[in-house]
């Protein structure tokens, strides 16, 4: 039983560290639960004005779902895919945040990378392709997650399909209230100065 568990924690841990929320404290802008849509992710960071935080947090937030996978799959590659799905609910459900955490979809890409770069590559290219279409980061990163599953079916890596399928339907399920927003057409885009 210890090697599960052991991934599960792992991956938990690793996974609730709230980046955005330790940076923009730390960079004395306040607490990013008070700013914005009170999300957690790099978007909300955005909304601080730090353009360098925003990245730093998009790029830790990404990593830790990455060295969650790098790690446990080092020592039980068959645990790979729970220590990233363990990962991404730290970051969702943090303990430390009274579990509101983020919406998942740098944590995702991070866990996508170290699953399979094929799969990572496809997110990619939806999440910041929709990004500079239509600039809504909620709509490309819910999108980006949603083909995740889709690319891992098409690469043939039917081992991995479930755990992002169901992923996928917990970053939707984290962005209800964006896509009210979108529905009443009050969701901000990148670069409004809109409060999300
Ligand atoms: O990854 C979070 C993003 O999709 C939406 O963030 O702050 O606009 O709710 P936010």
């Amino acid at each position: 039983w210890l090697p599960p568990v052991a991934a599960l924690l792992i991956g938990y841990l690793l996974g609730s560290i709230p980046f955005g929320v330790i940076l923009t404290r730390m960079a004395g802008a306040g607490d990013l639960r008070q700013i914005g849509s009170g999300n957690i992710g790099a978007t909300n960071v955005l909304r601080t004005g730090r353009k360098g935080l925003a990245a730093a947090t998009l790029l830790l937030d990404a990593l830790k779902g990455a060295a969650a996978v790098w790690i446990v799959a080092a020592i039980w590659p068959g645990l790979a895919p729970v220590a990233g799905a363990a990962a991404f609910i730290g970051h969702c459900y943090p303990v430390w945040l009274r579990f509101n955490g983020g919406k998942g979809v740098a944590t995702l890409m991070g866990i996508a990378l170290a699953l399979s770069p094929p799969v990572a590559a496809v997110y990619a290219v939806v999440w910041l392709g929709l990004l500079a279409l239509v600039r809504i980061s909620s709509v490309a990163g819910m999108a980006a997650a949603v083909s995740a599953p889709v690319a891992a079916a098409w690469f043939q890596r039917f081992d991995i399909v479930l755990v992002l399928l169901a992923l996928a339907l917990i970053v939707l399920w984290k962005h209800r209230a964006n896509i009210d927003r979108l529905a009443s057409g009050t969701e901000p885009r990148i670069g409004s100065g809109k409060r999300g």
